[in-house]
C-alpha cells in the first residue's frame, strides 16, 4: 500500500529535451537551473542541422524521429525545445507522456510582458513562415502588433561560439534595424540558437526592449506542472545529465560543457546516437 502511494509521488526517469542542435543549450540550461534534482536526456540533431531552412514535412518527420527516441529512452517529459520543430508537432503527440513545444508558453510570455502590444519575433524562416507565434500571441492580445524577420545567419553564428562578437553584431544590425523604428518594446527569441547571441541583439534594441528567451518560458511552464503534479519530481537523490548526439562533435561537447557549467557540477555523459 504505502509502495504504491510512494511510486505515485515521484517518478525518477528522465526528461526529454531536443533541439536541431547547440541552441536547446539553452532551454536544457534554464530547465537544470531551476530543477537540479531532475534528470534529462537532451538530444541534438547535428547530423541533420539546420531545420530552419527545410521543408514543413521534412521538420515534422525529423521532429517525430527525435520524439520516438526520446520515448524509447523512457522520458517522462518531452520538451519539444527547437522552436521550429515546435511548430511542426503538438502537444497531444503521444498520450504515454506529457509532450511541451516552446511556442505556447514563449507568446504567453511576451503577451504578458508588452505594455505597448508592439511585438517583434525573430526566428528561422520555416518558424516565421508557419506563423505559430503570431497565431498564438494574437490569441492571447487580438490587438497586437506582430512583427517577423527571419534571421538565418544567427544559427552558425551562435553554433560558432561567436556570441559577442563585431561579425555578429554587425549582421544582428542588418537583420534588425527596420524594427526599431516600430517602437517595439517586447522581442522573442523565437529560436533557442538567439539566446547565446543575446548580447548582439540587445545592442541593436537597447536595454529597454523585453527579450522573450524560450527556455525561461518553459521552466516557468515545468514548473507549473511539478506544482499542480501532472510531471512527478525525482527522488531517488541521483541526478544525470546525458546529451546524445545524432553526429559526433567535439566542438558541441566542449561548448555546452561551457554552457552547463554554471549552472551544475553535474558530469555530462556524451552519446552518439540513431534516431532513424
Ligand atoms: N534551434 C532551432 C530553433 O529553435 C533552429 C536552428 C536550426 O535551423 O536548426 O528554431
Amino acid at each position: 500500500m504505502s509502495e504504491d502511494l510512494s511510486s505515485k509521488n515521484h517518478d525518477d526517469r528522465a526528461i526529454g529535451v531536443f533541439d536541431s542542435g547547440i541552441g536547446g543549450i539553452t532551454v536544457l540550461r534554464e530547465l537544470v537551473k531551476n530543477f537540479p534534482n531532475e534528470n534529462f536526456i537532451y538530444l541534438g540533431d547535428t547530423a541533420r542541422l539546420p531545420y530552419g531552412s527545410k521543408s514543413a514535412e521534412t521538420v515534422r518527420n525529423y521532429s517525430v524521429q527525435n520524439m520516438k527516441f526520446l520515448m524509447s529512452r523512457n522520458v517522462k517529459a518531452l520538451i519539444v525545445a527547437c522552436n521550429t520543430a515546435s511548430t511542426q508537432v503538438f502537444e497531444d503527440h503521444f498520450e504515454k507522456c506529457p509532450v511541451y513545444n516552446v511556442i505556447g508558453p514563449g507568446a504567453a510570455l511576451a503577451a504578458a510582458k508588452t505594455k505597448n502590444k508592439k511585438i517583434a519575433v525573430l526566428a528561422t524562416r520555416a518558424a516565421i513562415k508557419a506563423g505559430s507565434y503570431t497565431q498564438k500571441i494574437l490569441a492571447h492580445l487580438p490587438d497586437a502588433e506582430v512583427f517577423t524577420q527571419a534571421c538565418p545567419l544567427f544559427v552558425p553564428l551562435a553554433e560558432e561560439g561567436w556570441h559577442d562578437d563585431p561579425i555578429t553584431n554587425l549582421i544582428a544590425f542588418r537583420y534588425l534595424q527596420n524594427l526599431k523604428s516600430a517602437d517595439i518594446d517586447t522581442v522573442v527569441l523565437g529560436c533557442t540558437h538567439y539566446p547565446l547571441i543575446r548580447t548582439s541583439i540587445e545592442k541593436v534594441f537597447g536595454p529597454h526592449v523585453h527579450l522573450i528567451d524560450s527556455g525561461v518560458a518553459m521552466a516557468q511552464q515545468i514548473g507549473e506542472d511539478f506544482n499542480s503534479g501532472k510531471i512527478k519530481p525525482n527522488q531517488s537523490g541521483n541526478v544525470a545529465i546525458t546529451i546524445a548526439l545524432t553526429d559526433t562533435s567535439e566542438h558541441f561537447e566542449a561548448l555546452s560543457a561551457q554552457l552547463l557549467a554554471p549552472v551544475s557540477s553535474v558530469q555530462i555523459t556524451f552519446e552518439t546516437v540513431s534516431v532513424i
